[in-house]
């Protein structure tokens, strides 16, 4: 059931989107009345997220995301458009209109969290018990301490199909396994337990919530890890390992380690800022989230080509963010728990001052994987290495790792400088390229880059957009378009056409046409589109007369694109003289 018209009204009018918005991103004043911060929904450096006080709509210069509260809600809590509106409705002390039903997912939430918790809770009394025998073993095996059993909260799941289920008598089967703790069975309303015969490792999120599971098989089985699926309080790819813990760390570092062993492991040998992805490729959301408790980064994962390959991804990602990163070598080790093991904790420490910065780490990578014993193979290194050198941006960094691939490539460090400087400079001319194609084709430029919000006739799209700013700061103009005998049909834009009928509506409904409202009546990709352009300048004040301007603008656009256009006929009248000249 739709939530009524007036309802939003009220709810975007309650809510101040600076203020909204300023609980998840510390926002500055620069000029006039926009506010500026660090995007959250995209790696960044410097701020170009911002946050219209006069619209109540925010935008990014760097992503293109943009809308009103609702939207924000909707992307930042990862929530539908019930559950944005009905978050925004607590916050503002409203009651939903619609009793019962909309506290739903509040209240799923917190009984998973519940959930969640107890099972913890048993997991680890099992460990503790006769039927967590095995895991016991398996922890003194890899010289676990108790200390570090309580400080994780490590548990045991037993050797049985129904060891959670049966405790857990206080929720339903299905609350159990949507919460990933079990799995439906074959037989009718059959479920079973989801980890079995595994050491457990409760994720716990930032707030201190127990949001997921890691099983670690107790031996050589496979998978080696299960983790819990997605689910309404667990995002795999949004959070990590340990970070409850190590985001108290005074190191000043974060170590960023592949398995859950090797994270207590580390704790355990006193770097307590280890955390671990859980069982995906590291995301950006990752690196976002430790970017929120530290400026240093240091990558620990095992020493095989699936953990360098993954290190050089992972610098890929660091690089977007203001996060320095180092990555470690264990040499003979396989592992950050190896090394500890054979090495001790002095010579881990030896080796986090000592280890490399990414670009030596990358150098390296070039150099183990050239053959420099062939005069190709030393050309493909030197190619490799330079093209990574032509991308740093000062150049005593250049000169150093300059001479230093010299030195690998056995020849002299004039001839990698200029190698060096012959690829920046084709890269540069890539570049303006690129930018004189935007300045010299600005119609092709508001195109967006979303294809299915395209423009029919990109010609007519900055009047198309105009028609709608226009209509956005006074609904009386639609008046205008009215005697014009102007209609939706008109723009070529799909999107416009929508808005443009969602204005009339509002209109006729006596209703103000407020933008942060009626961009949450669109999509994530549309609505971005829209605040785009609705953050565009408008150049006249004198609207009544701009809007005119804007419909006939449109219709001779239209009327153009219909006629045979002139200016080609005339190209390929000349192209068939000059052929006929040349023969
Ligand atoms: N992994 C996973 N789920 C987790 C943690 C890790 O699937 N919650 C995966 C990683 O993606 C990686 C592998 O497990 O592929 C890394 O684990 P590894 O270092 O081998 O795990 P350890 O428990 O440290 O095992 P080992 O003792 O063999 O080093
Ligand atoms: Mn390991």
């Amino acid at each position: 059931m739709a939530i009524p018209e007036s309802f939003l009204d009220e709810l975007v009018a309650r809510t101040d989107i600076v203020e909204l918005v300023g609980g998840y991103v510390r926002l500055i004043k620069r000029s006039g009345s926009n506010m500026f911060g660090l995007c959250p929904f995209h790696s960044e450096k410097t701020p170009s997220f911002s946050v219209s006080s006069d619209k109540q709509i925010y935008h990014c210069f760097g992503c293109q995301k943009g809308g009103g509260a609702i939207n924000f809600v909707m992307e930042i809590e990862n929530l539908e458009f019930r559950d944005a509106v009905e978050f925004l409705a607590k916050r503002a002390g409203m009651t939903m209109p619609d009793e019962g039903a909309p506290d739903e997912f509040l209240h799923k939430r917190r009984r998973m969290l519940e959930l969640n918790r107890d099972a913890a809770r048993y997991f680890h009394e099992t460990l503790l018990s006769p039927s967590g025998e095995s895991a016991r073993k398996y922890l003194a095996k890899r010289g676990i301490s108790q200390k570090m059993v309580t400080r994780f909260g490590l548990g045991a799941a037993p050797d049985a199909w129904s060891g959670l289920l049966d405790a857990m008598s206080g929720y339903t089967k299905q609350e159990l396994i949507d919460a990933g703790l079990a799995r439906r069975g074959k037989k009718e309303g059959g479920a079973y337990d989801m980890f079995r015969n595994r050491l457990i490792f409760p994720v716990i999120d930032v707030r201190g919530g127990v949001i997921g599971f890691s099983g670690r098989a107790l031996g050589d089985n496979e998978p080696k890890y299960l983790n819990s699926p997605d689910t309404l309080v667990f995002n795999k790819s949004r959070n990590l390992f340990a970070l409850n813990i190590a985001k108290k760390s005074k190191s000043g570092m974060l170590i960023l380690a592949e398995g859950n062993i090797d994270v207590v492991a580390l704790h355990q040998a006193g770097f307590d800022c280890a955390v671990a992805a859980l069982g995906t490729a590291l995301t950006e959301d990752q690196v976002r989230l430790m970017a929120r408790y530290t400026e240093s980064a240091v990558i620990a994962f095992d020493a095989d080509e699936a953990g360098k390959k993954a290190a050089l991804r992972a610098i890929g990602l660091f690089e977007k963010t203001k996060l320095g990163v180092k990555v470690l070598d264990f040499g003979e080790a396989k592992d950050p728990d190896e090394f500890l093991q054979k090495s001790g904790a002095d010579a881990f420490s030896l080796l986090l001052e000592r280890s490399e910065n990414h670009i030596e780490y990358r150098l390296m990578t070039i150099k183990n994987n050239a053959d420099l014993g062939s005069d190709e193979g030393r050309l493909k290194y030197i190619y490799a290495a330079t093209e990574l050198l032509s991308e740093l941006a000062s150049e005593p960094e250049r000169e150093i790792y300059g001479a230093q691939v010299a030195k690998t490539a056995g020849i002299s460090p004039e001839s990698v400088e200029n190698e060096v400087k012959k690829m920046r400079k084709t890269k540069r001319a890539r570049q303006r390229k690129q930018y004189e194609k935007r300045v010299t084709r600005p119609a092709a430029a508001m195109q967006p880059a979303d294809r299915s919000l395209r423009y029919e006739n990109e010609y007519s799209a900055a009047a198309e957009e105009g028609v709608i700013r226009c209509l956005m700061r006074d609904l009386e103009l639609l008046r205008i378009c009215e005697d014009m005998n102007f209609g939706s049909e008109e723009f070529t834009s799909p999107l416009l056409a929508k808005v443009y009928e969602v204005l009339s509506m509002r209109e006729s409904r006596g209703r103000e046409p407020t933008e942060g409202l009626i961009l949450s009546g669109f999509p994530a990709n549309e609505a971005s589109q829209l605040t785009v352009i609705l953050q565009k300048p408008e150049a006249t004040p004198h609207s009544e007369k701009s809007i005119r301007d804007y419909i006939e603008k449109i219709r001779a656009e239209k009327y153009k694109s219909d006629a045979p256009d002139e200016k080609l006929l005339l190209a390929i009248k000349k192209y068939r003289e000059m052929k006929d000249v040349g023969g």
